[in-house]
């Protein structure tokens, strides 16, 4: 947690307060938070204490950044003195800073769909989600829903996400361009399916591939982007298509892979016949190299141990959709023994089967899952996976997820006291393991005061 740099000897009284941060900030220019902070170094464990030296806490601390990149971060009175005279000093002693939330798995094309009600995985997807996903053949559309999103999800302190669009290459242009003006580090794609859905959403098969090819020479590795390459899920692609994903990942390893795996029972019949020659779902992917380290698999809620082992030795990642998997209904995912079993997971919205865009609601989803099978998610295991975990197993944890000098400047002002009942609660907490659960159960956008990206302040709450 050192500055790059420690030839800086200003006094802390010549930093200018700043009260109104400017939202179009330059990005180049020197600013510091005074707050609370808190980080992960390490995987804190499932134990109500966390792991020795997994977690970073800060009482008075310092974060300084500029050009979009973290300065150093320590005790505010040792990096007072170091910082140039020209620092704009944000006070926010009375709030809590962590590393921006990432959220791996969401469908920006689903927004205006959550909360359709009543059906499991695939009425839900014939009845709401491809009529739904049709709309975005309309650039405008795109780009108008693409903002939108990027608003929320700065509304809720989520800077980094990896992110379905639809099968029209424009939505991906749309969800980039929208995603670099506001200098986000953003995964994201366009679904690849030539069969089992409308003729207005089905690629020709190599097509698709080729849109894919061209929409990874435009963006991916350029700005804060990423590519991932997305087959929707084995049901909606000919093995032709799967195989050719696959040669995509061959040819760029750098290039990162998503789709979902056993999800819902009905879906597991479905692949089971579509793919006689497969021994199991997973077979399916692995038989087109589709199983590798920036592999994340939305849900795996369905998978025996053998599919499990395979995935954490390929070393990919499961999407835990907690919210998503209660409103499809379609199971609850065994973290406990996925972890038992090594198995990398991140946590995911999976908005519009989820139903909160919110990583905090998307810990209570998830410890009201562990709940249910005995297992119940502690605070630690909670922000850490929301941050960090998310971070290490997307591989994004060199650039964020935790408060460290060198990484990008993305993080969350969180105010605990904000609505009347939160801050009663928050009188009673007696210890920071309780505030962050607190946090966890009862937060929501209000309680995301500021959201902080490439250094920039995207969002403030409104009152
Ligand atoms: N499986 C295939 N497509 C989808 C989707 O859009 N949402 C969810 N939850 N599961 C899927
Ligand atoms: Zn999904």
């Amino acid at each position: 947690m050192d500055a790059p740099d420690s030839s800086l000897g200003h006094a802390a009284e010549s930093i200018r307060p700043a009260r109104q941060p400017d939202v179009a900030a330059q990005p180049s220019a020197h600013h510091v938070i005074r707050a609370r902070l808190l980080s992960f170094n390490a995987d804190p464990g499932d134990d109500d204490t966390p792991a020795e030296g997994s977690v970073s806490y800060i009482e008075d601390g310092a974060l300084w950044w500029s050009g979009g990149v973290i300065q150093a971060v320590g005790e505010y009175a040792h990096i007072a003195p170091r910082l140039p005279a020209d620092t704009t000093l944000i006070d926010h002693r009375d709030k809590l800073v962590m590393p921006g939330f990432i959220d791996s798995h969401v469908h920006y094309v689903q927004l205006e769909i959550m909360a359709s009600y009543g059906r499991q995985l695939l009425d839900w997807l014939n009845e709401y989600t491809f009529p739904e996903e049709c709309r975005f053949a309309k650039r405008e559309h795109a780009e108008h829903i693409a903002d939108v999103f990027l608003d929320e999800l700065m509304r809720v302190g989520t800077t980094t996400a990896q992110v379905f669009c639809s099968s029209h290459p424009g939505s991906v242009d749309a969800f980039f361009s929208a995603a670099r003006r506001r200098d986000l580090c953003m995964l994201a794609g366009k679904v690849l399916m030539d069969r089992h859905a409308p003729d207005a959403l089905t690629d020709d098969t190599l097509g698709g591939i080729r849109d894919s090819e061209r929409l990874i020479s435009d963006w991916h590795g350029t700005a804060r982007l990423g590519y991932s390459v997305t087959p929707r899920f084995a049901p909606t692609s000919t093995r032709a298509q799967l195989d050719a994903a696959g040669g995509l990942l061959r040819n760029d390893p750098s290039l990162w892979l998503q789709t979902h795996l056993a999800e819902n029972l009905g879906e597991l019949d479905w692949v089971a016949e579509l793919f006689p020659g497969s021994r199991d779902y997973l077979h399916v992917y692995e038989a087109s190299d589709l199983v590798g380290p920036r592999s994340t698999f939305a849900h795996g809620i369905h998978l025996d141990d053998g599919m499990r082992q395979r995935l954490a030795d390929r070393g990919a990642n499961i999407a835990f959709c907690p919210s998503s998997n209660l409103f499809l209904g379609s199971g609850l995912f065994d973290r406990a023994g996925a972890r038992q079993q090594r198995l990398k997971l991140t946590l995911a919205s999976d908005i519009g089967a989820g139903t909160d865009l919110s990583g905090l609601a998307t810990l209570k989803a998830a410890y009201q899952v562990g709940q249910l099978r005995g297992t119940p998610l502690t605070a630690w295991a909670g922000f850490h996976d929301l941050t960090l975990g998310n971070a290490v197993s997307l591989s994004l944890d060199d650039r964020i997820g935790s408060l460290t000098a060198g990484k990008d400047a993305d993080f969350v002002v969180i105010d605990p006291m904000a609505s009347p009942l939160m801050a009663r609660r928050m009188g009673r907490t007696r210890s920071l393991s309780e505030e962050l659960f607190t946090l966890m159960m009862m937060g929501d956008d209000r309680t995301i005061y500021e959201t902080w990206a490439g250094g920039r302040l995207q969002h403030r709450r409104q009152g």
